[in-house]
């Protein structure tokens, strides 16, 4: 399983507006006006692309996006977003066989690390840490469980959600991982931090 989505790309985003609603559209939305103008971004798992009109809203030009996603059906569906002025690189490779020469300003990784088994997590950290310039920031969203906010249903639904991925042989994941330790061992300082969803989904933004 190498957590490629191709198989649900043409319901992906139906199937999450049902059960969060716009929790994980709006844990992404709210993040993007960090993005400063002019910038290099690099995402990482985009999805069906509609962050892409997101960020063009925002910044109608001048930024440079490498837009980098396993799943053919879903970088096909990106592709087609308006992005408006700005410049799009589509890639379809998995995040882990990038390999740049140039620094980014910002990384996007949304609903990415919680497909990861912990060996995998941790390589893409290292290599996505080595992609981003000092000083750059890190927009990360995932499902995030623990000891305070860890009620029943969290453990349910995401139970569930693991297991209808790997009926349909997604996602290699079994459970999360918490990246923060990675991110704080590594120096990183959290600039923002925001919980929807009664706390299950968590987006941070961190800087290098
Ligand atoms: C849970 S979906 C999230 C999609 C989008 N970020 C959103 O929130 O709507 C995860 C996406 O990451 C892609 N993906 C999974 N592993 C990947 C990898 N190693 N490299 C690049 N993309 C990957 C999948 O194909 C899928 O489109």
């Amino acid at each position: 399983m190498n957590n490629n989505y191709d198989k649900i790309a043409n319901h992906y985003d139906t199937l999450s507006r049902l059960v969060f609603f716009k929790s994980q559209v709006n844990a992404q939305v709210n993040q993007l006006p960090y993005i400063p103008k002019d910038s290099s971004i690099l995402i990482a798992g985009g999805g069906t692309g509609w962050i892409l009109e997101e960020i063009s809203r925002i910044h109608p030009d001048r930024l440079k996006i490498v837009y980098v996603e396993i799943s053919a059906k879903m970088l096909a569906l990106s592709q087609k977003r308006d992005y408006k002025n700005n410049q799009v690189e589509f890639l379809n490779m998995g995040i882990e066989d990038f390999n740049t020469d140039v620094l980014f300003d910002v990384v996007l990784t949304p609903f990415l690390f919680d497909n990861f088994a912990e060996e995998r997590a941790a390589k893409v950290f290292q290599q996505l840490n080595g992609c981003l310039k000092r000083d750059g920031l890190w927009f990360i969203v995932d499902f995030s469980l623990n000891k305070v906010n860890g009620n029943w249903w969290k453990w349910l639904l995401l139970k569930s959600m693991y297991c209808f991925f790997k009926l349909l042989g997604i996602v290699e994941a079994n459970q999360l991982v918490n990246m923060n330790p990675y991110f704080l061992h590594t120096g990183y300082q959290i600039v923002e931090q925001r919980f929807y969803y009664r706390s299950f989904i968590k987006a941070v933004i961190y800087r290098k």
